[in-house]
């Protein structure tokens, strides 16, 4: 036998109780003409079997660059993992050769995006495109890959499966074809599903079937999901554990009660308040004054400070690293809200 590798041992992961997926301090960095950017900053999350971990923030915030990177999906000249490492099956993602990671993709751990049709491709018919991933990856005949296709275009909600294997992406509304998505990304059972703005581009009632059809095969499947959004509520329906991420960082992440019970960072507090008003139907709506600065634009201490409304000079010093607030809770920030005992000892 041969000896294991470094990247082959994480003792965590060796543990009975061990997650899925762990992702200990990653840092990704775009090549810009002004050199190296940094677009997400030391993000470490863990996602447990068979659970759901929501990743919500604004537009700009690291979601895709986080979930892009776990796969190494974006390509080494335009962006490098400068230090981290992706904890999955006990071995390090980032240090595997790309073939080791083709064996990976789409075969234990699949990805949905927001929009099917920039990646199904539109001169093939469904049932090969589906068909694909499981003779390359599972090394299906044709035959038994159609009759694989036609159970998994039943399992995910298409009528009259076997005519549909027939047509082209266009021949299919929105939902279908997020429908076809979900079935190309669990033909090949994968362990890990990462969602990234699943249904964003869908009208709201084709949104919330969408959302229900991967709630119902989560749980018959067993299945752990990253699911991205820019949407709380969705988190709350859908999520058992939820990271909030701004300008390139894990600011807080809890468990999906204990967040809406009190949300600990501003930031999210302020995201709290407007799903809140939604919900009541308010007039006014809340907001939070500014935007998301640009990773080049970062401000010398936390990110979040110049639109906060419980900042002051404390927060301006260096960005506050994410810290254990309570069991299972933690917090990027001087002063949680709600959070007294914390204030005290920072
Ligand atoms: N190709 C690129 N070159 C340079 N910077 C990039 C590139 N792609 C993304 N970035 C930067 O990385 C940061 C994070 O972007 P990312 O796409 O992860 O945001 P996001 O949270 O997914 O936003 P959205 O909700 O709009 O999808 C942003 O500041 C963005 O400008
Ligand atoms: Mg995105």
């Amino acid at each position: 036998m041969t000896p294991a590798t470094d990247h082959e041992l994480s003792p965590v992961l060796r543990k009975q109780d061990a997650p899925l997926l762990r992702v200990e301090n990653l840092s990704v960095a775009f090549h810009t003409r002004n050199g190296l950017v940094r677009a997400i900053e030391e993000v470490s999350f863990e996602v447990p079997a068979g659970k759901v971990l929501g990743i919500v923030g604004e537009s700009g915030s690291g979601k895709s660059v986080t979930a892009l990177s776990l796969l190494r999906l974006i390509p080494s000249e335009i962006a490098e993992i400068s230090s981290g490492s992706v904890w999955f099956g006990g071995r390090d993602l980032t240090r595997l050769s790309e073939r080791e990671l083709r064996r990976i993709r789409g075969r234990e751990i699949a990805m949905i995006f927001q929009e099917p049709m920039t990646s199904l491709n539109p001169i093939a018919s469904v049932g090969a495109q589906l068909r694909e991933p499981m003779q390359l990856h599972l090394g299906m005949k044709a035959a038994e890959a159609s009759r694989r296709v036609e159970e998994l275009l039943d399992l995910v909600g298409i009528p009259q499966p076997r005519k549909r294997m027939t047509q082209y992406p266009h021949e299919l509304s929105g939902g279908m074809r997020q429908r076809v998505m979900i079935a190309m990304a669990l033909s090949c059972e994968p362990k890990l599903l990462i969602a990234d703005e699943p249904t964003t581009a869908l009208d709201v009632t084709t949104q919330a079937q969408i959302l229900d059809l991967l709630r119902s095969l989560q749980s018959r499947l067993g299945l752990s999901i990253i699911l991205i959004t820019h949407d709380l509520g969705v988190v709350a329906q859908f999520a058992d554990n939820v990271q909030v991420m701004y300008a390139g960082r894990a600011i807080e992440q809890a468990a999906v009660a204990e967040i809406f019970r009190q949300p600990a960072h501003p930031y999210t507090e302020g995201l709290l308040k407007i799903v809140a008003d939604l919900e009541a139907e308010c007039g006014r709506l809340s907001s939070i004054e500014g935007t998301v600065p640009a990773p080049h634009e970062l401000p010398p201490g936390c990110a979040f400070a110049p639109r906060c409304p419980r900042s002051d000079t404390a927060c301006t010093a260096s960005p506050p690293p994410l810290s254990p607030i309570s069991p299972g809770r933690r917090c990027a920030c001087v002063r949680p809200v709600g959070f007294p005992q914390f204030r005290a000892s920072a």
